[in-house]
C-alpha cells in the first residue's frame, strides 16, 4: 500500500536521499561544535550548551502527573538542578564511572538526576519504577551500583535485597519527608531545598568514555547491561533533528518510560541537545488524558509506540475529534511493529501518520525509519538512517541478501557513534553479536525492491510485550521459585493490543493440583518479583512440556503453538 506523501518545506532532512548520498558523521559532530579529541560530556551538552547558546530562558520541561501536579523548567534552571545534583554526588563519595541507578516514577529528579550523573562522569543506569525485587537485584548485583536514587514510594523495594547489595553504599531518598522515616545507609536529598549550584565544572568526558547502562532481556541468562558513551549523543542529536524533525518551535512529548532506551535516548538527550522544549507526564495510559495534554501544552511532536495507537484506535476516533490536537504536527512510533492499519487510522483521525522508526537498546539511537515528507509505505520500517549501512543476511550464512523480498537477520555495519560499548560483565555475549563484519540485531526482515525494510519477527524468544521486552529465562527463574512449580516456560501469545502477552506452561510439583487460585497465585508471584509486564497473563497448566532429548524445554514448538504457526524442524523433540 502506498500512500503520496510529499516533503513538506520545513522538514529539517529535507531530502532523504540526497542525506544519504552525502552524509558523514562530521556533519552531525560540527552542529555540536565537536570535533574529535575534544572532551564531550552529555549532561553539559543539553544543559550548558543550551545556556550559552542564549536559551537558558527558554522552557526545557513541562511536567505534569495524573493528579493535576505541574513544574515547569527553564534550561537555565535544567542547569542549575543538574549541576546540584553533580555536586551532591560528588560530595557523597561518587567518582567518574561509579554506577548510579535512578529508580523512579517519571518524576522531573529522573530526569534531572540522569544528567547530573552524566556531568559528574558517573555511569547512568536508569532503572523502569515497577520493577519488584527480583528484577532489581540481578541489575544492581551486576552493575555492581554504589549510589541508588528512588523515592519513598519505591525504596521498600530496594530495602527487600539490601542485604544481597553490599557494594551499594547509599540510597539516596529525593522526597523524604522526614529523615526519621530513613534506614542505615539511607540519605534525604530535595533538589528544591539544596543550595543552588550555579558553576559545576562537567567531567571532561571523551566520546568513548562510558555513559549510560541499559539493561536489556535476552532469551538466556540474566539481563544484559548495554554500555553506551557520551559520544553517543552526537548520533542522538541528529536523529532527533532529522526524524523526529524537532525545531526550535516545538512542544515534543516522548511517552516512553526513562527506564527504557526510548525514554533517555530521545526523551531526555536527543531532546535536549536539540534545546527543544519537552512535555513530560507522569501518569499511566488514558486516550482521554492524553489529548488533553496534547491539547493543553500545544504538543507538535509525538513519539509513542503501537500499543498506545492500539488503546487510542480501541476508544475511537470520535475521542480524538472532542479535542483540539491540531498542534500535531509530526507523529513517531517505535517499539513493536507499526501495523498499516493504525498508520491509516492515524492518518484518518489526526490528519497524520505515524511514522515508524526501529532501533533497539544496543543501537542506541534509531536506525531505520521513515522520515519527515519521505514516501510512507504504511507496514514498511523505512529505510537505514544516513551514515548507517543495513542490510538483511542469510540466516545461517549471515551473507548478505540481495534479493528482494527474501527474509534474512537485520544486520549494520560497525561502528556507528551510538552503539553500545559492550555489555557490562559480558564480553562474550557482546563478540556473539557480531559476525562476518556485521552487527547482528537478532530480528528477521526484508528489504523490497526499492530499498524499504519489512519486519518479520525477532529470531529468538524474547517476548516483545506492548513494546518492552522481557527475557522468558527471568520469568521461569522466578516462577521455579514457586513452591508448586516444577517445569516452567514461557513464551509470547497474541494479544490485540499488546502485541503479545506472556504466557505460561507450568508442569506442578506432586501433592499440587491446577486450579484458579493457584494460577493467579502464581501470576501475582511472578508480578511482585518481577515486574508487571513479565506476569504472565495467561496459565496454562501441563502433564509434560516439550523437550529436546538433552533435556532442555522447547519454547519454539509451545510458541507456534499459540501463533498457529509450523512448528518447524522437531528432529531433536524428545519421545515421550
Ligand atoms: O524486536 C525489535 C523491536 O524491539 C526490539 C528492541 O527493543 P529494545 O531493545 O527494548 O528497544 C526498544 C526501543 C527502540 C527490536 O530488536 N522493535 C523496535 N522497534 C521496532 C521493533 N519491531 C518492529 N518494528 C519497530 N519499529
Amino acid at each position: 500500500m502506498h500512500s503520496d506523501k510529499t516533503i513538506p518545506a520545513t522538514s529539517n532532512i529535507g531530502s532523504y536521499e540526497e542525506r544519504a548520498a552525502s552524509f558523514d558523521w562530521s556533519v552531525a559532530e560540527a552542529e555540536l561544535g565537536w570535533s574529535e579529541g575534544d572532551p564531550i560530556n552529555i549532561g553539559a551538552v543539553c544543559t550548558d550548551r543550551i545556556c550559552e547558546q542564549g536559551l537558558g530562558a527558554k522552557l526545557a520541561l513541562l511536567w505534569e502527573d495524573s493528579h493535576g501536579k505541574e513544574r515547569k523548567y527553564t534550561f537555565d534552571e535544567l542547569r542549575v538542578a543538574t549541576n546540584k545534583y553533580a555536586r551532591y554526588l560528588q560530595d557523597i563519595g561518587v567518582s567518574p564511572q561509579d554506577r548510579v541507578c535512578v529508580f523512579m516514577d517519571r518524576i522531573p529528579d529522573f530526569y534531572i538526576s540522569f544528567l547530573g550523573i552524566l556531568k559528574l562522569g558517573g555511569i547512568a543506569q536508569p532503572l523502569f519504577s515497577a520493577f519488584g525485587p527480583e528484577s532489581l537485584v540481578v541489575r544492581l548485583q551486576d552493575a555492581d551500583t554504589k549510589v541508588a536514587l528512588t523515592t519513598m514510594r519505591h525504596v521498600r523495594k530496594l530495602r527487600k535485597i539490601r542485604q544481597d547489595l553490599p557494594n551499594l553504599e547509599t540510597i539516596v531518598v529525593v522526597d523524604c519527608p522526614d529523615v526519621s522515616k530513613l534506614k542505615e545507609g539511607e540519605v534525604a536529598f530535595s533538589l528544591d531545598a539544596a543550595e543552588p549550584v550555579e558553576e559545576f565544572e562537567a567531567y571532561p568526558a571523551w566520546r568513548e568514555t562510558p555513559s549510560v547502562l541499559h539493561y536489556t532481556s535476552g532469551t538466556t541468562g540474566k539481563p544484559k547491561g548495554a554500555l553506551h558513551v557520551h559520544g553517543s549523543v552526537i548520533q542522538q542529536y541528529i536523529s532527533a533533528k532529522w526524524v523526529l524533525d524537532l525545531g526550535p518551535d516545538d512542544v515534543y512529548w516522548c511517552t516512553a518510560d526513562p527506564g527504557w532506551v526510548t525514554g533517555t535516548s530521545y526523551g531526555i538527550i536527543g531532546a535536549w541537545a536539540n534545546g527543544v522544549t519537552q512535555m513530560i507526564y507522569d501518569g499511566g495510559f488514558s486516550s482521554e488524558a492524553w489529548y488533553k495534554l496534547i491539547a493543553k501544552y500545544g504538543v507538535t511532536i509525538w513519539y509513542s509506540a503501537p500499543t498506545a495507537i492500539r488503546l487510542l484506535m480501541r476508544d475511537g476516533k470520535e475521542l480524538a475529534w472532542k479535542h483540539d490536537l491540531s498542534s500535531l504536527r509530526h507523529l513517531i512510533s517505535v517499539g513493536e511493529p507499526l501495523n498499516a492499519e493504525a498508520v491509516i487510522w492515524s492518518e484518518e483521525t489526526f490528519g497524520k501518520p505515524f511514522y515508524d522508526s526501529y532501533w533497539q537498546t544496543e543501537t542506541g539511537s534509531i536506525i531505520i525509519t521513515n522520515y519527515p515528507g519521505m514516501d510512507v509505505r504504511p507496514g514498511s520500517m523505512g529505510k537505514p538512517f544516513p551514515g548507517i549501512e543495513a542490510k538483511v543476511v542469510d540466516l545461517q550464512t549471515h551473507e548478505p541478501i540481495d534479493e528482494p523480498g527474501r527474509v534474512g537477520l537485520i544486520a549494520i555495519k560497525p561502528f556507528w557513534p551510538s552503539i553500545m560499548r559492550g555489555y557490562w560483565n559480558n564480553t562474550p555475549g557482546y563478540f556473539s553479536k557480531f559476525d562476518r563484519g556485521w552487527y547482528l540485531t537478532g530480528d528477521r526482515s526484508s528489504i523490497d525492491a526499492d530499498g524499504y525494510f519489512w519486519f518479520v519477527g525477532r529470531d529468538d524468544d524474547v517476548i516483545n510485550t506492548g513494546g518492552h521486552l522481557v527475557g522468558p529465562f527471568e520469568i521461569e527463574s522466578a516462577l521455579l521459585e514457586h513452591d508448586a512449580v516444577a517445569e516452567s516456560a514461557a513464551v509470547g501469545t497474541p494479544d490485540k493490543v499488546n502485541m503479545e502477552v506472556v504466557k505460561a506452561f507450568i508442569t506442578l510439583k506432586p501433592g499440587f493440583e491446577p486450579s484458579d487460585d493457584l494460577e493467579l497465585e502464581i501470576m501475582n508471584f511472578v508480578r511482585k518479583r518481577l515486574s508487571p509486564l513479565a506476569m504472565p497473563q495467561v496459565i496454562e497448566f501441563a502433564t509434560t512440556l516439550p523437550k529436546t532429548r538433552s533435556g532442555k524445554i522447547m519454547r519454539r514448538v509451545l510458541r507456534a503453538q499459540e501463533w498457529g504457526e509450523p512448528i518447524g524442524d522437531i528432529s531433536t523433540l524428545e519421545n515421550d
